[in-house]
């Protein structure tokens, strides 16, 4: 079995996360029509799906250790395809937002399990890369959904199109996954030497037999120090996870309460209120900023070894500060121009793309020991699409209270005190192993001495 299949089946799981995220946006515009929505029930409508992912993050990672990864993520396949569809077949609103929570559950237990599957399946040395081309999938899915939204933008029942054909990718997902072997690392926690064996013999060339059996050697290593693993309480009180929980759960907060998904998710209706005439061109706006947001990741991606974390996250942050004082000056000053406004929605969709977007989801593989790097991811994720809910729960309301110019002002003072935490606490982890970043963790002191030298930006 190629690799290569391995990989894109898994990404699949990101696209899906992509799409059945930024759908919404367009179709919100449709649904709300349909519905006779208020500000408040737009909000619930979109945020279904967020309060589903939250418990699916917290239960992905049991889950997941009980039942393997390929299962799991099967399960998941289907309920996104059954999700997508009666999403697209609702009669009533509460049949709609019933569907959108179900498929919240999957995209929460994706979030977590396909950046997971893939840094078992992958080779150590390609791990970083791999993870991060998650993220791509992601802005990929995100990309497709607006397309979608834009082809299907005058088509009689639109939005049910929209939500509907998340089912093809939901469906591939799950044939794809049923065809690809289990996690060898799963299966080696689970004491099946003989399949880890096989599996790895499936993954790797013939001609690296030698290599195998180091992986298989490293594997042994891994697994010892995961039965020591660790409860959720011991994850909260042990001093060794203390730094990396709050790096990861200040990072996870971080990256919803700069706003990012009030562009992604609600960026036509932004639009039209810039003075965009009509839901289709609104649309089409933001699928420009759609693809300014995968280029920015695959930038980011390349970069990402060879810049470092902290300058991508502390440039892209300071660049995000400097798009939402000019967006909320726009709202302010000239009733939010147009043109102006869709070129700061995307430069600012670039610069956390290049930084916090793809960042926060490598930096959580990366910064928990061992023994606590499931259940940290948990509860990062959880974290992450907490403030996520909070952050559109609040929006619409917000917008109507604040204004527009108060919302993004809110924003950059948000983003600012982003770019103080990363400079005080976020470590570089660029170049180094695993252990040594997970040695450098348990002493807070060698951390500020880390950042201090890497404050230099060459790690
Ligand atoms: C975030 C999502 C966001 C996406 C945008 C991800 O890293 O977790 O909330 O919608 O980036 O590209």
């Amino acid at each position: 079995m190629r690799f290569s299949f391995v990989v894109a089946v898994a990404s699949l799981g990101g696209l899906l996360f992509g799409y059945d995220t930024g759908v919404i946006s367009g179709a919100l515009l449709f649904i709300s029509d349909a519905f006779q929505l208020s500000p408040t029930l737009q909000g619930v409508v979109t945020s279904a799906v967020l309060v589903g992912a939250v418990a699916g993050a917290a239960i992905g990672g049991a889950t997941t250790d009980r039942y393997g990864r390929r299962r799991v993520i099967i399960a998941m396949a289907i309920l996104f395809t059954f999700g997508s569809l009666a999403s697209a077949g609702a009669t009533a609103l509460w049949h709609l937002i019933a569907a959108r929570l179900l498929l919240g559950v999957a995209i929460g237990v994706a979030s977590m399990l396909t950046p997971l599957y893939l840094s078992e399946v992958a080779p150590a040395e390609r791990r970083g890369g791999i993870v991060s081309l998650n993220q791509v999938c992601v802005t990929a899915g995100i990309l497709t959904s607006y397309l979608v939204d834009f082809a299907f933008a005058d088509v009689a029942g639109s939005w049910r199109w929209m939500l509907g054909l998340g089912a093809i990718p939901g469906l591939a997902l799950g044939i794809g996954m049923a065809l690809l072997p289990e996690s060898p690392r799963w299966l080696a926690g689970q004491g099946r030497a003989d399949e880890v064996r096989a599996v790895l013999g499936q993954l790797r060339s013939p001609a690296s037999q030698g290599e195998t059996d180091r992986e298989i050697e490293a594997l042994r290593g891994d697994i010892r120090a995961e039965r020591q693993s660790a409860s959720l309480q011991a994850l909260f009180t042990s001093a060794s996870a203390r730094k990396p929980l709050v790096i990861g759960i200040g990072l996870a907060v971080f990256q919803q309460v700069t706003g990012i998904n009030t562009v992604i998710y609600y960026a036509p209706t932004i639009l039209r209120q810039a003075g965009f005439a009509s839901n289709a061109v609104a649309i089409l706006a933001t699928a420009g900023i759609g693809v300014v947001n995968v280029a920015a990741t695959v930038a980011a991606l390349l970069l990402m070894d060879r810049a470092g974390r902290r300058p991508l996250l502390i440039g892209g942050m300071i660049g995000m500060v400097a798009c939402l004082l000019a967006l909320a000056g726009s709202f302010a000053f000239v009733g939010g121009a147009g043109i102006a406004t869709a070129a700061a929605l995307a430069v600012y969709v670039a610069a956390f793309a290049v930084g916090l977007g793809p960042v926060f989801w490598l930096m959580i593989a990366e910064i928990f020991p061992l023994a606590f790097r499931g259940r940290g991811m948990s509860v990062a994720s959880v974290a992450n699409w907490g403030a996520n809910l909070a952050v559109a729960l609040v929006f619409l309301d917000l917008m109507r209270v604040a204004g527009a110019a108060g919302t993004f002002l809110l924003f950059a003072a948000l983003t600012a005190a982003a770019v103080a935490f990363t400079w005080a606490l976020v470590p570089e982890t660029k170049g180094r192993s695993l252990e040594e970043i997970e040695r450098a963790m348990g002493e807070p002191v060698a951390i500020s001495a880390a950042n201090a030298a890497t404050a230099g930006y060459d790690g």
